[in-house]
């Protein structure tokens, strides 16, 4: 793992035993895991079946008995009200959240390819009601908790599992385009998170965890009562598939060399495959920069304000701009997300420019109490426009749903404009979530009967 389990520690000031283990976790290295989701037929089977979900979804602080495995559980707006939250209750989260990510289409730019209308079922149908995740750094603890929260949810007819997918990253830790992922995360404070060059200033936990102090001074608003809301937090889901040769098949267009292809590679992303980033490797790619916690992501761009090194346009810069001089300002520190993302699907063969038909892909997972709000900023601004960076219609290499003649500009002297973009990455569902405390799912598997 790139940095151990959480344990108690001096200036630890969050209730590391009530949120869940994923929210200040990472992902183990290499990883195994399973997304279900799960819809409520039965109220109050929904409940119980909850109730005992719930006796396995670990907290920051459970410890492992041997290799790292555990279970997270997360509710959607639908789910809340499929187990009977009461209206008052419901009445406290936020609009976007209600409304469900399809519904936000709009405010996401989720059009075209990724227009909501052509997602895979069942998401964005209101069927989905509970998320079950389960991360392993094994393949037996992977299997073990599987089959555990399976045969939890045996018993109950009135819940349906309603989608199960795979995910994993072995050997190496890639993702489906090769790259190395999951580096930069926000170190939030008073989780005793040891934070390593480059981490940046650790951000107020109510950014992170709902019921403490954010950035602003004073936490954020938080769903009621109580005991429902502190120490949850928001999950955004986004399942994208991964256009492999049509990536690979653009690299081998616009650039004649192998040399040159990973160099065009690392400008799209703004990092080498192997995970050194460009700025403090602007030639050649570095393995044991890419490996070393306490170098890789210890850089700004204050020094290339040019962006002959990083293109302004890499997914990376655009994503956390960093002290990047940007033509629209705004707080780099409310835009900071948690990343929980995770690889499925068999890689494709490196460099291969044929696709195989099979399905492969990113499942972008954000945490925050803000999450919602930022990837819609993100989606909205970032990803979909260049205006903030200067760089007019210009879109995320990695993301952006391309338009007509698009192009994506490596800064130099001349800057190059490599043209024949596409659209690298389909978005094939998501989901807006809560993320609730063990106390909460508590609460929730206690409520009393409405109908
Ligand atoms: C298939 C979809 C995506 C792919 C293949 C992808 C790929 C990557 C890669 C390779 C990195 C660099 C390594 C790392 O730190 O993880 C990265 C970083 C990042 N990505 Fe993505 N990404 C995807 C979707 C998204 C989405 C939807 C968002 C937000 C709306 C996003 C936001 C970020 C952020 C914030 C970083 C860290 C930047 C930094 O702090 O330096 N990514 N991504």
């Amino acid at each position: 793992m790139r940095r151990g389990p959480f344990k108690r520690r001096n200036g630890v000031e969050l209730d590391l035993d009530d949120i869940q283990a994923t929210v200040l976790r990472r992902r183990p290295e290499p990883y195994y895991g399973t997304h279900a989701l799960v819809e409520i037929l039965d109220q109050q089977q929904g409940r119980q079946a909850l109730g005992l979900l719930r006796e396995q979804v670990a907290a920051v602080d459970t410890p492992f008995e041997s290799s790292p495995a555990w279970t997270a559980v997360a509710i959607t707006y639908q789910g809340l009200v499929a187990l009977g939250v009461p209206e008052s209750s419901l009445a406290t989260f936020p609009h976007n959240f209600c409304e469900g990510m399809a519904a936000r289409a709009k405010q996401l730019r989720d059009e075209g390819p990724n227009d909501p209308r052509g997602w895979q079922p069942p998401f964005g149908s209101g069927r989905v009601h509970l998320a079950i995740s389960v991360y392993a750094a094994s393949e037996a603890g992977w299997q073990a908790r599987v089959a555990d929260y399976q045969s939890r949810l045996a018993s109950f007819p009135g819940l349906r599992v309603v989608y199960q997918q795979d995910f994993g990253a072995q050997p190496g830790d890639r993702n489906a385009f090769g790259y190395k992922d999951g580096f930069t995360q926000p170190v939030v404070q008073g989780s005793g998170e040891p934070a390593h060059p480059g981490d940046g200033e650790p951000i107020k936990a109510g950014e992170f965890v709902l019921g403490y102090p954010s950035e602003t001074g004073v936490p954020l608003p938080q769903p009621q009562p109580d005991a429902l809301g502190r120490n949850g937090t928001y999950v955004v889901f986004r399942k994208y598939q991964s256009h492999v040769a049509a990536f690979n098949e653009y690299l081998h267009r616009n650039a004649s060399t192998a040399a040159a292809r990973e160099l065009l590679a690392a400008k799209l992303v703004g990092r080498w495959r192997s995970g050194a980033p460009l700025a403090l490797a602007p030639a050649h790619d570095d393995p044991d920069l890419g490996a070393d916690d306490n170098r890789n992501n210890d850089f700004r761009y204050g020094n290339d304000q040019q962006c002959l090194v990083t293109p302004r346009g890499a997914h990376i810069r655009r994503m956390n701009p960093r002290d990047t001089q940007m033509s629209i300002l705004a707080n780099v520190n409310i835009r900071r997300i948690i990343r929980r993302s995770t690889t499925y699907g068999t890689p494709l063969p490196a460099d291969a420019v044929r696709d195989d038909g099979q399905e492969r892909g990113l499942d972008f997972i954000a945490l925050g109490v803000r999450a919602i709000d930022n990837v819609e900023f993100l989606q909205s601004e970032w990803v979909s426009s260049g205006n903030f960076m200067g760089l007019g219609k210009e879109r995320d290499p990695m993301l952006g749903i391309q338009e007509r003649n698009p192009y994506f500009t490596v800064p130099g002297t001349p800057p190059r404009r490599v043209k024949g973009i596409q659209s690298f990455n389909t978005l094939r569902g998501g989901e807006y979530l809560f993320m609730p405390s063990l106390t909460a799912l508590d609460w929730l598997a206690n409520l009393p009967d409405t109908v």
